[in-house]
Formats: C-alpha cells, sequence, structure tokens
C-alpha cells in the first residue's frame, strides 16, 4: 500500500460551492478519529491522521465522511463525553490541523459532517465545573438538571430511573444535589429550556459551519427538551407514559422548537448546511427529524434490527421510501456504525442465537457475544458473505448510505477484548449484561504486518487480533476479490447510476429473492435464500460473490443491466 506524501499538493481544486442537494443520494463513510489513523504514534488516532488518508479516502469513492466527535473529552463514551464543542482534543490536534484536513477532503470532493452531542456535556465542560462550584438555585445550575434529593436528608435520588448505559440516572454532588444523566455519569444533561444552552449551541453550528463544514450529525436528537415538572414520575410510571411527543423525557414535540432555530441556521450559509438525526423513535414520529424545516434527514435503524432475510428487507425499503416521500426527505441506510456488532457478524450468527432474550436482534446491546463468551458460534465465512451482498443491496438502493469505517475492508467485531482492555461505560455500567461496543472500534489495519497493523508508531488504544493483518487495507488492496475492492467498484459505479427515481420491484417468483430495477436499465437482484437463482443472461456490472454459469449463489447480490 502507498501513502500519497501530500494532498495538499494536489492541483485539482473541486468546486463543492453551491450544490444544496448534494446530501440527498450520498455515500457517507463514518470515521471514528481516534480509531482510523494515529499520525503522531501516541496510540490515538488523530485529525493529521485523516489528512494522511485523503487518497484513500478518494480512492474509496464516498461524497463525505460523518467525524464522530473529535473535541476536548475525558473519553467517558468514546468522546460523546465532549469538554469543549469549539476545539480539537490536544491529543487528536488543533484547528489548524482541522482546517487542513477539511481543505484536504473539499480538495477532493470530500464533504465534511461533524457530531454535535446536544443533549449532554462532558462533567469537565466548563459549565459543568461552574455548576458543581455554585450554589443550589444558582443560574450555573440552571444549565443542567439538578435537584433535591428524596428522604429526610435528601439521600434518595429524585426518581428510581434508570440510566440508558444501565445503573441510576441521578448522582449526588458535594452538597446534596443530584443532577441527571441520561447515559455515563460524566455526561450530565443540559436543560434545553435554558436559553443560555440554545444560544451557545447556535454559536456551535455557526463556528463550525463558518469554517466550512458541510453538515452535522445530531446524536441522540429524541432527548434535549424534557418536561420535569414535579412531582417527578417513578420508574414504572414513567415507563406507561406513551411517546407520543408529551413524554417527560423523550421525543418530545417541542424539541423541534430547537431544531427549527437550528435550520435558520443552517440555510444562512450557501450551499445550507446539512443535518442528520441520530433518533431512535417511533416509525412514525421518525419524519418530524426529517422535515425540512428542521434537521432534514434522520437516520432510519430498520435494517441493524433485521435478519438477512428478503421479506424483512423489503418491507423495510418500501415502508422507508414511503416515509422519506411524506417528509421530502431522501432515505438513509445505516447497517453498520459504532455502537452496533458489525454487520459481517451480525450475519454470521446462527439465527436462533441472534435473539436469546426474543428480541428481533441487537441494537446498542450484543448480550449474545457476552453470553456465549469469546467464541460465540459464528460462521464468520457466512456473515461476511450476507454482508457484502447486504451492502450491494443497499448501495443500490436510492437514498443516502452511511457506512463505518472498517466495513469496506469486511471487518468483523472483534470479541476477543479483554475486560481489563475494554473502554465502553456500557461494559462497565452493565456487569455481566452488555460486553459493550469496543469490538467495532478497534483501531484499523492498514498495514499485513507491524506497529499497530500500520494505525500508528506507538500502539494501538484498544487491543488489534492476529488476523487483522490479512484484512489490512494492504492485503485487500492487492486481493481482486477482497471487500475493499468490491467496495471501490461498487461506490464508482453508484456514481454513476445513482439517481433520485425511486425503484421499481421486479417480481422474482422465488420468495428469497429481491429485485428492483432503477432508471438506466440498472437492476438489483439480491439472493437471501440457499438455492442459486439464474440470472437469465443479464449483463452482471459486478457482484458480492462470484457468478457461475449465469447463476447467482446463495447469500450475494449481483447489479446487472437489462437487455433491452
Ligand atoms: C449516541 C452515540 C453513542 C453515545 C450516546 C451518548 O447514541 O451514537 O455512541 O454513547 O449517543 O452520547
Amino acid at each position: 500500500m502507498t501513502i500519497e506524501p501530500s494532498v495538499e499538493t494536489d492541483d485539482r481544486d473541486v468546486h463543492l460551492a453551491g450544490d444544496a442537494t448534494w446530501w440527498r443520494q450520498a455515500a457517507v463513510y463514518q470515521i471514528y478519529p481516534r480509531s482510523f489513523a494515529d499520525a503522531d504514534g501516541d496510540g490515538i488516532g488523530d485529525i493529521a491522521g485523516i489528512t494522511d488518508r485523503v487518497p484513500y479516502l478518494r480512492d474509496l469513492g464516498i461524497d463525505a465522511v460523518w467525524l464522530s466527535p473529535f473535541y476536548p473529552s475525558e473519553l467517558a463514551d468514546g468522546g460523546y463525553d465532549v469538554a469543549d464543542y469549539r476545539d480539537v482534543d490536544p491529543r487528536l490536534g488543533t484547528l489548524a490541523d482541522f482546517d487542513r484536513m477539511l481543505r484536504a477532503l473539499h480538495r477532493v470532493g470530500i464533504r465534511v459532517i461533524v457530531d454535535i452531542v446536544p443533549n449532554h456535556s462532558s462533567d469537565r465542560h466548563e459549565w459543568f465545573q461552574a455548576a458543581l462550584a455554585a450554589d443550589p438555585g444558582s443560574p450555573e445550575r440552571a444549565r443542567y438538571i439538578f435537584r433535591d434529593g428524596r428522604g429526610p436528608d435528601g439521600a434518595e435520588p429524585p426518581t428510581d430511573w434508570e440510566s440508558a448505559f444501565g445503573g441510576p440516572a441521578w448522582e449526588r454532588v458535594a452538597d446534596g444535589q443530584w443532577y441527571f444523566h441520561n447515559f455515563a455519569v460524566e455526561q450530565p444533561d443540559f436543560d434545553w429550556s435554558n436559553r443560555e444552552v440554545r444560544e451557545d449551541f447556535l454559536t456551535t453550528l455557526r463556528f463550525w459551519s463558518d469554517r466550512g463544514v458541510d453538515g452535522f450529525r445530531i446524536d441522540v436528537a429524541h432527548m434535549l427538551t424534557k418536561d420535569l415538572t414535579e412531582p417527578l414520575p417513578m420508574r414504572a410510571e414513567l415507563a406507561e407514559i406513551p411517546i407520543d411527543g408529551r413524554h417527560p423525557i423523550t421525543d418530545r414535540d417541542d424539541v423541534h422548537e430547537v431544531y427549527a432555530e437550528w435550520r435558520q441556521v443552517f440555510d444562512s450559509y450557501d450551499p445550507p448546511r446539512t443535518a442528520v438525526a441520530e433518533a431512535w423513535v417511533a416509525r412514525d414520529r421518525r419524519q418530524r427529524y426529517a422535515s425540512a424545516e428542521g434537521l432534514g434527514q434522520a437516520f432510519n435503524f430498520d435494517l441493524l434490527e433485521a435478519d438477512f432475510d428478503a421479506a424483512q428487507f423489503r418491507a423495510i425499503v418500501a415502508d422507508n421510501i414511503d416515509l422519506a416521500e411524506s417528509s421530502g426527505s431522501s432515505t438513509t441506510w445505516v447497517l453498520s456504525n459504532h455502537d452496533v456488532v458489525r454487520h459481517a457478524t451480525r450475519y454470521g450468527l446462527p439465527d436462533p442465537d441472534r435473539a436469546p432474550d426474543g428480541r428481533p436482534t441487537l441494537k446498542h446491546g450484543n448480550e449474545w457475544l457476552l453470553s456465549k463468551g469469546k467464541s460465540p458460534r459464528l460462521d464468520r465465512e457466512q456473515g461476511l458473505r450476507r454482508a457484502r451482498a447486504a451492502t450491494l443491496f443497499v448501495l443500490g438502493l436510492p437514498g443516502s448510505a452511511y457506512l463505518y469505517q472498517g466495513e469496506e475492508l469486511g471487518l468483523h467485531e472483534v470479541v476477543e477484548i479483554d475486560g481489563r482492555d475494554r473502554q465502553d461505560p456500557t461494559y462497565f455500567r452493565s456487569p455481566g449484561v452488555d460486553i459493550g461496543r469496543d469490538g467495532c472500534r478497534v483501531p484499523l489495519p492498514w498495514t499485513r504486518e507491524g506497529e499497530s497493523f500500520g494505525f500508528g508508531a506507538g500502539g494501538a488504544h484498544l487491543p488489534q487480533p492476529a488476523w487483522f493483518g490479512a484484512a489490512s487495507v494492504e492485503a485487500e488492496e492487492e486481493d481482486p476479490h477482497s471487500t475493499l475492492v468490491l467496495y471501490r467498484a461498487a461506490l464508482a459505479l453508484r456514481h454513476e447510476l445513482q439517481s433520485a427515481e425511486h425503484l421499481e420491484w421486479i417480481e422474482t417468483g422465488d420468495d428469497d429473492v429481491l429485485s428492483f430495477s432503477r432508471p438506466g436499465g440498472w437492476e438489483i437482484v439480491t439472493n437471501f435464500g440457499d438455492q442459486s437463482y439464474d440470472l437469465r443472461g443479464a449483463e452482471v456490472l459486478i457482484a458480492s460473490a462470484e457468478i457461475v454459469g449465469g447463476s447467482l449463489p446463495p447469500a450475494a447480490t449481483a447489479w446487472i443491466a437489462r437487455m433491452e
């Protein structure tokens, strides 16, 4: 593998201005900066590491990158505990490094989306430190959610609510008050009824927009506003309250007032800045987040919850296309991200094992990995075959596709991480229940061998398994059948073929085979079953597995050109 010395000397100047609709059909690649590439050799990926790999990103053929948080953080939650929203973590670089990276990406036509974490800050944020130093009832405390406790001396938390990461959702401070944290203790929730909080986020959005950032991914977009009028309900009561827009803490209708204000900021730029909501909400409430008056687009996580199954895939696709149409947005497709078990691994688990607790499949949790110890009954080969097929299916759909770093290498979840090396608070806060999300956040392998497989000269902050070498960029670049080669070819072809037009389903006569056509004679055929499917002489443009004798093998997708 060769790393080109400097992309700044690249004289191609791609003008990104002017196109307000680029996000609608974009292939967006999620970078988890601390695990992407480490330029300064401190074991933690950094901004300069991303800049060094711009040629790699260009060759991959993506339209945009989304950077998970790179802000100053104590890393209590992998950077989603932000201590300063308008700076770069010194371990990852400086604002000047950020500007350099942004220019280098823009120069090769790649847009940049950054992550905004508005529900909570880090407990190291200067506002939270000021709140701790101030008195109960002070303006400093009013930016967060502080309450007195129950019981004669207030020693009981205000409610018995649980945090999303396990354990209690209230933490007591030195003077006896309690503060609310929906996630880790180090992630105090802001009080979004406070005008100062609202103004500060408008400042943050302008800060990054002024630097040239193209869009934002909004973390936990369905929380932010809360109605914590007393008396507060207890956990059992809270669970009974319908999530219909008036729930005390989640998916409240008034959160959209916040996003309407954000939209004014987005639209004050040319082209308007974009946003995509991470909102884990019911199907029929998702489009509020995607509306043009609000964030504009929302993640659809349905495929994360689905089996590799034709009927489930078809229903999800049809439903989401309808939903997007109703909001005027475009659909979003996600098979993997930094919060879930990589799709190559999910699809390699025997179906009955995937949901030991009866849930359709995992979301944040990967309890089944834990319950099966370090060697789950995992068919890695089958998982990867299916993952390649699912990806090629998704890349053929209208709408934007969000890809997660490492999936282009066909990486599996790293299950063999020792407890002492784990970092994810979900592992520590739910002993024995949730193994956490570290397994999809292991630093990427760039080379077959060598220190941290080319990630950096100073080792990797999460241990990489021996099999990473064979899945490295270097190894895959040399193998014409590798997943990296498949992604590059598919993304290049998608660039030529993709349009905003919807798909037409083609009835295949086989319940396990889905097929749809797109404009320009482009057809996508996916075989979810275990029998080969005859492609009837069609010209194959690209396939996720070898086509033998004109037949699409089991667990495979082909893009074909329709014979006129
Ligand atoms: C989102 C992020 C996740 C983080 C959580 C709290 O779900 O994707 O990684 O832990 O929010 O910020």
